[in-house]
């Protein structure tokens, strides 16, 4: 039994491409999940087993569901997972998918290396503020955080910020928007994340779940 008196197994997904990436590793475990999440209202989906349903949250939400045992695993980005903070969760896979950087962006124009020599004050917008100030802290720059929620990106075209922290991948999105990387933080992608008592509670039926993730993972990879 879980939180809500559940006897079967819950897996916390994002909408998406976290959710599309999820889906072969699935069927690797013998899943398949019987309605789409772009086209049901649903937020409960079932699966072909009846032990195993799936919760449709927000990306930054699916910690927050697994940590309190309102879903029994997830699947989450690191970026997600460093700004929870991981408590209560069991990370045993990374799974190589929705793969992508954290990087720091600038206006085009803007001189970010002779700004960070001069010892500037930088403003940075950013969601993952807890990410970002670790990062400016060990460089030893000093920073002003904004917290956004989306559309980073914006920030530094109409002068909210100096730069921006956000993921990156094709940098289409930075092109589009005549931003220039500038720095990249760490590399991203997403893990597999087990709620601390399910995986002694409920580890006869975790287990094959786990080891088929892990092995369609390494077959991607
Ligand atoms: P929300 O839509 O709720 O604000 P979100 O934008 O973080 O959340 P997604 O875009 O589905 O949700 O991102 C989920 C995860 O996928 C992120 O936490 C990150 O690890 C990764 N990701 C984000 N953007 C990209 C991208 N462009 N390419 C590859 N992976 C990405
Ligand atoms: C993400 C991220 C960037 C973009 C980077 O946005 O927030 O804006 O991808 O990818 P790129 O380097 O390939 O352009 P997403 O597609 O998730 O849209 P969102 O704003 O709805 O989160
Ligand atoms: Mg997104």
């Amino acid at each position: 039994m879980n939180r809500n008196g559940e006897p079967g197994l819950i897996l916390a997904l994002s909408k998406g491409r976290i959710f599309e990436d999820t889906l072969p590793l699935l069927e690797a475990a013998g899943i398949t999940v019987l309605e789409n999440p772009e086209t049901s209202r649903k937020l409960i989906l079932p699966t072909n087993d009846p032990g195993v349903r799936v919760l449709i949250v927000r990306a930054s939400d699916v910690p927050t569901y697994v940590q309190h045992g309102a879903a029994d695993f997830g699947v989450a980005g690191r970026d997600v997972l460093l700004e929870h903070g991981g408590e209560g969760l069991y990370q045993p896979i990374d799974l190589r998918i929705a793969c992508c950087r954290m990087s720091v962006a600038v206006n085009a124009g803007f001189d970010y290396e002779t700004a960070v020599r001069q010892g500037a004050r930088l403003r940075v917008a950013t969601k993952f503020v807890n990410t970002a100030r670790e990062h400016f802290a060990s460089k030893g720059v000093h920073v002003d955080l904004i917290k956004l929620y989306g559309s980073m990106e914006l920030a530094p075209l109409v002068g909210l910020s100096d730069a921006i922290v956000d993921v990156v991948s094709t940098g289409g999105t930075l092109r589009a928007n005549n931003l220039v990387e500038v720095e990249k933080i760490m590399d991203i992608s997403s893990r597999l994340v087990v709620n601390q008592a399910a995986l002694k509670l409920k580890r006869e039926r975790l287990q094959p779940i786990l080891d088929a993730f892990q092995q369609a993972s390494q077959q991607q990879g």
